[in-house]
């Protein structure tokens, strides 16, 4: 039977549950999901970030189901044999009826387990599971959604290596499978309407109907009892992947979802409450010196700096040292990720920043990918010309160093208006005649295929952010994520985060959200929602999340125009901030990292687990009836020092100046600030249970 300890440790303030029970030798456990090895979206980063703490507890019993694509696999998994002779049965089973199966390591942190199906391979078998799906759910695909009849092909894969896997046992080992999203959802109905012995688990990270409805500009969580969901589903042509969504969830034992505003979502879009809230967490690295992120943020800061030198060569009559970089990065979906209310409330903040004459400049990226022809010649050029008055720059400094070592070396101080001859001159005004230019800096890196209707451009040439002299907020849209062998940008995303000042993640349609999370585990303030998981999440957790760089816009209570608003004074008050207030801003914002570790947060993955044993097997598994997610809890008090948030105190600090740009930390001990929180963290928690 299954107990679970409860007594209690604090580790950095935050209750830890000791000990889990779980008789993890007599189990196996299978996470499921179209993103296992596969970058899409945030799902990916889930089951990625996640699988140390799983690996840590299930060891060779855990695995990770997901599709086989080459590239992938070339590029992230080491093949190896299966350990276990039962799974290696399985996979035969499935090879000798002409399918592809790939065993092998995840190169992540953990080195889980995969089992990868190569889909393509086998399609052939499409029209028959077409037929066996309708049997089973009298669910009906059409030919021409290849998603779906993907997620088909993935599915009844699954599903017939589980029954291969469990005809091999009498019942031990018992097998959890964890099924992630619709597109994973198709083994789960299939293995539950062939009665396989294995207790299920679904998670939604979002509903169908909640992405396509909140992205269509519906007013959505005020209407939400009041939608017609087939109708919806129907006119929007995904009736048979919202029944393929539907019926799985309603077939799980256990039915979980990340945040609790998607609960609340997932009760009337799919129409069954979930059991269980599973927060999303994230792989916290601690760094063995305290301050070694502040040193990132600035070497990376110094890398965006140069980036911006050539970007807007012949135009840099700004400060780079009173530069501000902010960025939005993420899917393009240009309302539910909040891109159009972020727009409209640049276009004030320029105003304002205009106006109020600060010497301030705010840089803005949007880093959504797009369809694009490559890079453009004045983004390659700018970056070019860069490094052209590197050169001269250095050869320049090279014969001036040389004529003035020798002229030392001769016991002379040299003239210095001979020092550099004519032709030194010339390269240096060729060089600077270089950097005229009859445009203004380009709005976008990228020639866009859809310039035209593309949402963010046409925004900007609505607004007029076009990146002209008088402007205090720049923009640059880089339609493409981030990668390190860019020959424009070579920068990975974590690197580029850490260079920035402010993450901005306005989002109206946003189950979870990990970019703000992502943001906060590296000490960068980043503006979030209340209709996002992870600004609920925060809301719930922490007293003043602003001092802790965390600003929670509000989309639910105000209207557009009032959060445009609001997210304006939150930017503004943020480019009032001194250099020794945004330093310790972002200390404040990376004490937060331990509530957003997966070490902490994996409790309620392991609960979901129990319950569904006890669900899918009763007569073998109790569950303890006090084993739900405990609600004794914490919460982050606001901060000991004053003042309790940085940009709200700017008023009130009267010797203040823009001219404060030392880091003068005398009055103010880090260390001392973080004890004292530390020790002043209470209850209640009320995460986990709906
Ligand atoms: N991301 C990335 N490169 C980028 C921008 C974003 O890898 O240039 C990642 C980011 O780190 C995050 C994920 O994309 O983990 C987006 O997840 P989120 O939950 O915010 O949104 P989703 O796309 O799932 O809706
Ligand atoms: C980090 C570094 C400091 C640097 C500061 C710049 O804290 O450790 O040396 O001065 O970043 O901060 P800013 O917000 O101006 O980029
Ligand atoms: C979905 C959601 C996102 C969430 C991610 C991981 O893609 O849109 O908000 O963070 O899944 O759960």
């Amino acid at each position: 039977p299954l107990s679970r300890s409860l007594s209690m440790t604090s580790l950095n303030g935050l209750p830890q549950w000791e000990d889990e029970d779980l008789p993890v030798e007599d189990l196996l456990l299978f996470e499921v999901s179209w993103e296992v090895t596969n970058k899409v979206g945030g799902i990916y980063t889930v089951i990625q970030t996640k699988a140390k703490i799983t690996v840590d507890e299930w060891g060779e019993n855990f695995f990770m189901v997901g599709p086989y694509y080459e590239h992938n696999v070339k590029t992230q998994v080491e093949l190896c044999e299966p350990p276990n002779p039962a799974i290696e049965k399985a996979m035969d089973a499935l090879r000798s009826n002409g399918c592809q199966v790939y065993f092998g390591r995840w190169l992540i942190e953990g080195s889980p387990y995969v089992v990868l199906f190569d889909i393509g391979a086998a399609a052939w078998n499409l029209d028959r599971w077409k037929g066996e799906f309708w049997d089973a759910a009298g669910i009906g695909l059409p030919f021409d959604d290849r998603e779906a009849n993907n997620s088909l092909i993935f599915g009844s894969l699954t599903a017939w290596f589980f029954k291969e896997l469990t005809d091999q046992f009498q019942g031990t080992p018992s097998i959890i499978a964890h099924f992630h999203e619709w597109q994973a959802g198709a083994g789960l109905i299939l293995c539950r309407s062939r009665k396989l012995p294995i207790a299920t688990i679904f998670t939604t990270h979002a509903t169908l109907l909640g992405r396509y409805l909140c992205a269509g500009n519906a007013d959505f969580y005020n209407n939400l009892d009041k939608f017609n969901v087939d109708k919806e589903a129907g006119e929007r042509q995904i009736y048979h992947r919202y029944c393929m969504e539907r019926a799985a969830v309603h077939c799980a034992h256990v039915f979980t979802t990340v945040s609790q505003i998607t609960a609340i979502e997932a009760d009337h879009m799919l129409k069954r409450k979930p059991d269980v809230v599973t927060p999303n967490g994230l792989n916290v690295k601690k760094f063995s010196a305290m301050h070694e992120f502040q040193n990132l943020h600035s070497t990376n800061k110094v890398r965006l700096q140069e980036f911006v030198r050539g970007h807007f060569y012949g135009h840099l009559d700004f400060n780079l040292e009173k530069t501000l970089f902010f960025f939005i990065a993420g899917r393009y979906e240009f309302m539910n990720k909040g891109a159009d209310i972020f727009l409209e409330s640049l276009s004030r903040l320029n105003f304002l920043l205009r106006v109020h004459k600060r010497d301030v400049t705010v840089v803005v990226f949007f880093i959504m990918p797009a369809k694009t022809n490559n890079f453009n010649v004045e983004t390659l050029k700018g970056q070019a010309i860069r490094k052209q008055l590197w050169d001269t720059a250095h050869s320049v400094k090279e014969k001036f160093g040389k004529k003035l070592y020798d002229a030392l070396l001769k016991g002379e101080i040299p003239d210095m208006n001979k020092i550099l001859d004519r032709d030194d001159f010339t390269i240096m005004k060729r060089a600077i005649y270089g950097t005229q230019r009859q445009s203004l800096p380009p709005v976008t890196t990228h020639n866009m295929l859809d310039d035209s209707t593309d949402p963010i451009l046409s925004n900007i040439r609505r607004i007029g952010l076009f990146n002209s002299r008088t402007d205090r907020v720049k923009v640059i849209f880089h339609p493409e994520f981030l990668s390190s062998t860019s020959p424009l940008l070579p920068m990975d995303y974590e690197e580029f985060v850490r260079g920035c000042h402010l993450g901005v993640f306005p989002s109206y349609y946003e189950p979870w959200g990990y970019t703000p999370g992502e943001c906060t585990v590296m000490g960068i303030p980043s503006v979030t929602t209340n209709l996002s998981g992870f600004g609920c999440f925060m809301q719930e957790h922490v007293a003043d999340p602003a001092a802790y760089g965390i600003y929670i816009l509000d989309r639910r209570f105000r209207s557009a125009d009032e959060s445009c608003n609001q997210l304006t004074q939150f930017m503004f008050g943020f480019c009032q901030q001194s250099r020794r207030q945004r330093v310790i801003q972002r200390n404040r914002t990376e004490r937060l990292s331990d509530l957003l570790d997966w070490r902490y947060l994996g409790r309620y993955y392991m609960h979901a687990r129990h319950l569904t044993l006890s669900r899918a097997f009763p007569e073998k598994f109790k569950m303890d009836p006090t084993a739900p997610p405990q609600t004794e809890g914490f919460r982050f008090p606001r901060p000991s020092s004053v003042p309790p948030s940085p940009s709200a105190s700017v008023h009130s600090t009267p010797h203040h100046s823009d001219e404060e740009e030392e880091d003068d930390e005398e009055l103010y001990d880090e260390e001392e600030e973080a004890k004292k929180d530390r020790q002043n963290i209470k209850g209640p928690f009320t995460g986990g249970e709906v």
